[in-house]
C-alpha cells in the first residue's frame, strides 16, 4: 500500500471503521475500491447491514408518490447505473418532464453537496425532496410516507429493529437515514484507469486511452476541475462553473429573470420546486442558491466515473454523446461553434484546438472510466450505438485522424472485460 494513503486514513479513521466493519459483515462492498478514498459516514448515521437493506426497500418503494407508480428507482435505476439514461430530463409521475438531467447517485456518497446546484448539503437532505416535488414523486407532504412506514408490518419491524423506533418515534429522519444509508454503499471504482493507474496494470489501459489521459491532463486542461489526488479521484474538485451548457438559452433576459426569481424567493417560493419546474429559472444554476452572481449559470462539477454508460451529459442532458461534451470544451464552452461566448463563463474554459486525434484519445479516456460492475451496460450500450461512442468517422482526411480511428475497436472493447 502506498505511503500517502495513511494519511486520508487517519483523517477519516472514525467514519472508516464502521464503514468497513458493515461491509465485511454485509458483504455489500468486500473492499473499498481501487481509485476511492473511503466513503465519509456522518457519526450520526453508522452504516449497518439491515439499515441498508431497510434503505433499499425505501428506495424501490412506488407507494411513496402521488400515483404509486415511481420511486426513487425509477429514476435512478439500478440497471441502468442508477440513472434514467437515455432520457433528456426526468420524468416523475403522470409523465412530467423535470428540466434537468438525472445524474447517477453511484459516488454520490463522496460529493460535499448534492443536486447539480448543491442545494442539498447531505444525502439525508436530498432524499426528503423528490418526495414532494410535483414533477418528481408529488406528494403533497411527507405524511403518507410516515403513514406507510409506521403501519406496514415489514417497516414496522425493520425500523425497530434498526433504529428501535416505533410509531410515531420514527419519523423522516430514520427514513432519510435509511435511505443514505443504502446510497452510501454504491460505490464504484476499479475501473481500467483506476488499475493502471493507481494498480500499475500497464495493460489495463487502451493505448489511445494513455494518450488520451496526457491530453486530459495538459492540453485540455480537464484535470484542473476534474481532479485526481495522489491515491484515489473522484474526478470533481466538488465545486460550480460556468462551463457555458445551457446559459445562452437565457443571457438575453438575466437582467430581468433574476431579480424576479429573488423576490420569488424572498417571498419564500419553494427553490426546489422552481428549478425542477421552470426551464429558465433552472438555467440560473448555483446562483439560485447563494443569489451571488458570480454564480450564474454554474453547477456543481460531474464526477466523471462510469460517464460512458450514463448519457445524455450536462445538468440539461443537452449533449448526446461524449464525443459532443469534449467538441463543447474544444470550441471554448459552446456547443455550436455559431454561438457566443457566455459573459459569465468560467475563467477555465477556452478553445483547446485538439486535432482529430486527441479528441478520439481523450473519448476513449472517458470510456477507461466504467466499473467492472458496468462494463457490461456499456458493451451493450456500445453495441446498440457504436456512432455514439469512441469514433464518430473524421471530417479530416489527416494521417492523425485515420490513426485514431485504427486505435478505435482495441480500446471501445476494453471496457468489456472485467
Ligand atoms: C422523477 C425522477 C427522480 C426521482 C423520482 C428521484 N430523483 Fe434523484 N434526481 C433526479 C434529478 C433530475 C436530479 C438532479 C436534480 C437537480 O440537480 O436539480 C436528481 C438528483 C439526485 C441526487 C444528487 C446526485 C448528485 O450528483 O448531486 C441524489 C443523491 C438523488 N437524486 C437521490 C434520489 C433519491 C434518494 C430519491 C427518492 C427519494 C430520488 N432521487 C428520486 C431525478 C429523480
Ligand atoms: C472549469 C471547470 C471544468 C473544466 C476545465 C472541465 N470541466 Fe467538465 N464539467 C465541469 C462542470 C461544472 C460540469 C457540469 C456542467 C453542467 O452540467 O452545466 C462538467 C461536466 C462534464 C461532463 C458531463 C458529465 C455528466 O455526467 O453529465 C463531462 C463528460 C466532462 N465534464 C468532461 C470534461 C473534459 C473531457 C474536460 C477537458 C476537456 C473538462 N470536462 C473540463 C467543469 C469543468
Amino acid at each position: 500500500m502506498p505511503k500517502t494513503r495513511s494519511g486520508p486514513l487517519l483523517v477519516a479513521a472514525p467514519a472508516f471503521v464502521l464503514i468497513a466493519a458493515s461491509f465485511a459483515a454485509s458483504a455489500q462492498q468486500p473492499d473499498r475500491p481501487l481509485g476511492l478514498p473511503p466513503v465519509p459516514v456522518p457519526a450520526d448515521n453508522p452504516q449497518t447491514p439491515e439499515k441498508v437493506k431497510l434503505g433499499e426497500k425505501l428506495f424501490n418503494d412506488k407507494r411513496f408518490s402521488l400515483t404509486g407508480e415511481v420511486s426513487c428507482s425509477n429514476c435512478h435505476d439500478p440497471n441502468k447505473a442508477f440513472t434514467d439514461s437515455p432520457l433528456t430530463t426526468s420524468e416523475g409521475i403522470n409523465k412530467l418532464k423535470g428540466t434537468r438531467n438525472a445524474p447517477t447517485v453511484v459516488n454520490a456518497a463522496y460529493f460535499a453537496s448534492q443536486f447539480w446546484d448543491g442545494r442539498a448539503q447531505t444525502l439525508e437532505d436530498q432524499a426528503l425532496l423528490p418526495i414532494t416535488n410535483p414533477v418528481e414523486m408529488g406528494l403533497p407532504n411527507h405524511d403518507p410516507v410516515l403513514e406507510i412506514v409506521r403501519t406496514d408490518p415489514e417497516y414496522v419491524a425493520a425500523f425497530e429493529q434498526v433504529f428501535g423506533k416505533k410509531g410515531e418515534e420514527v419519523t423522516m429522519r430514520e427514513v432519510t437515514q435509511a435511505i443514505a444509508a443504502f446510497e452510501r454503499t454504491l460505490i464504484a471504482g476499479d475501473s481500467p484507469f483506476d488499475r493502471w493507474y493507481f494498480g500499475g496494470d500497464k495493460s489495463a489501459m487502451s493505448e489511445a486511452a494513455i494518450r488520451g489521459f496526457d491530453v486530459f491532463l495538459n492540453k485540455g486542461r480537464c484535470v484542473s476541475c476534474h481532479t485526481i489526488e495522489q491515491d484515489h479521484a473522484l474526478f470533481t474538485d466538488n465545486r460550480f462553473h460556468n462551463i457555458g451548457v445551457g446559459i445562452n438559452r437565457i443571457q438575453k433576459d438575466i437582467p430581468k429573470l433574476a431579480p424576479a426569481f429573488l423576490k420569488a424567493r424572498s417571498q419564500g417560493v419553494d427553490v426546489d420546486e422552481k428549478v425542477l419546474t421552470d426551464p429558465r429559472v433552472s438555467e440560473l444554476g448555483r446562483f439560485a442558491i447563494t443569489t451571488s452572481l458570480d454564480d450564474l449559470g454554474a453547477f456543481k462539477t460531474s464526477t466523471l466515473r462510469n460517464v460512458a454508460v450514463t448519457p445524455p451529459y450536462m445538468h440539461d442532458g443537452s449533449l448526446k454523446t461524449l464525443r459532443e461534451v469534449v467538441e463543447h470544451y474544444n470550441n471554448g464552452g459552446v456547443s455550436n461553434p455559431d454561438d457566443p461566448v457566455n459573459d459569465f463563463l468560467s475563467g477555465g474554459i477556452r478553445p483547446l484546438n485538439l486535432t482529430e486525434q486527441e479528441i478520439n484519445d481523450l473519448v476513449a479516456f472517458l470510456e477507461s472510466l466504467t466499473s467492472p460492475r458496468f462494463a457490461a451496460l456499456q458493451a451493450q450500450r456500445m453495441a446498440m450505438n457504436p456512432q455514439a461512442c469512441l469514433v464518430k468517422p473524421s471530417r479530416t482526411t489527416t494521417a492523425a485522424a485515420g490513426a485514431a480511428t485504427a486505435a478505435g475497436p482495441a480500446a471501445a472493447t476494453e471496457g468489456a472485460t472485467p
